[in-house]
């Protein structure tokens, strides 16, 4: 496999060491065709996982994701349940982790065009032979995943809905496809966010290459970045677009 794709356990990077970024990719490589193509997807996610882990991280998890995220779901809190949508969830831990860790009410939607990912992910939901099914944080806390293209939330998502929205390697992903494939997945997540609410993209894409793409499709909302880690020697960033607050 081409080292773009490169998997290491328990996490991944889209970079494999190197930065990448949304425009200028190496022509022909199989990052540049691939990446945005389900079929790839759905054999990634079949790939057996190492141990008894139940979940597969790109970049890193939630256990490195939870003190940024934590915050934004305290500050929700008066909207019980805190509505949290995550694009693109793969096999993450992010969604269980919230479901499970979080000590207020959360209603999670993990959704993936994978149908692999999204099999994967109830399963672990549900419990299987191996494994009994996951218990809430918060006795009010829900959590679901569905199939759903990232670029056409309409069947799964309503205008302005959701509070927080998490795109873990999710724009990584689909900007190898085009440019405009990431503005038109960035279109839909502001759309289903509430106008209060927060999306937060993880990369490990310099924010001289990713934040003139945010500003320049996010007008209205305001856009920073945050350093996170480094974790495992790598520092990545989480990109933050904002309503009024
Ligand atoms: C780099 S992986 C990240 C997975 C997960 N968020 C994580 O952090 O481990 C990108 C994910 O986006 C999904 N994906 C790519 N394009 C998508 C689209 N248009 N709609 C929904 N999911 C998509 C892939 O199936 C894959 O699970």
């Amino acid at each position: 496999m081409a080292a773009a794709l490169r998997r290491t356990f328990p996490v991944a990077t889209l970079a494999a060491g190197a930065r990448r970024t949304s425009a200028g990719r190496k022509p022909g490589s199989l990052a540049d065709s691939c990446l945005a193509d389900r079929r790839l997807w759905d054999q990634l996610h079949a790939h057996p996982r190492l141990g008894s882990v139940p979940t597969f991280d790109w970049f890193f998890g939630f256990e490195e994701a939870q003190g940024l995220l934590m915050p934004f779901l305290q500050e929700a809190k008066a909207a019980s349940p805190a509505r949290v949508l995550d694009v693109g969830c793969g096999t993450s831990s992010l969604c269980t982790g919230l479901y499970t860790k979080c000590p207020h009410p959360v209603d999670v939607l993990g959704v993936d065009f994978s149908p692999v990912a999204v099999a994967h992910m109830n399963s672990l939901l549900e419990g299987n032979q191996d494994q009994r099914p996951l218990c809430p944080g918060h006795p009010a806390s829900r959590l679901r995943f569905m199939q759903a293209d990232a670029q056409n939330l309409e069947p799964v998502a309503s205008t302005g809905s959701f509070h927080l929205i998490l795109d873990k390697g999710t724009w990584d992903a689909v900007a190898r496809g085009g440019l405009p494939g990431a503005h038109q997945l960035l279109s839909e997540c502001l759309r289903v966010l509430s106008p209060q609410g927060t999306l937060i993209q993880f990369s490990d894409e310099d924010p001289d290459v990713r934040l003139p793409c945010l500003e320049q499709a996010s007008q209205g909302w305001t856009v920073s970045v945050q350093e996170l880690g480094p974790f495992r020697g790598i520092t990545y960033f989480a990109y933050l677009v904002q309503g009024s607050h």
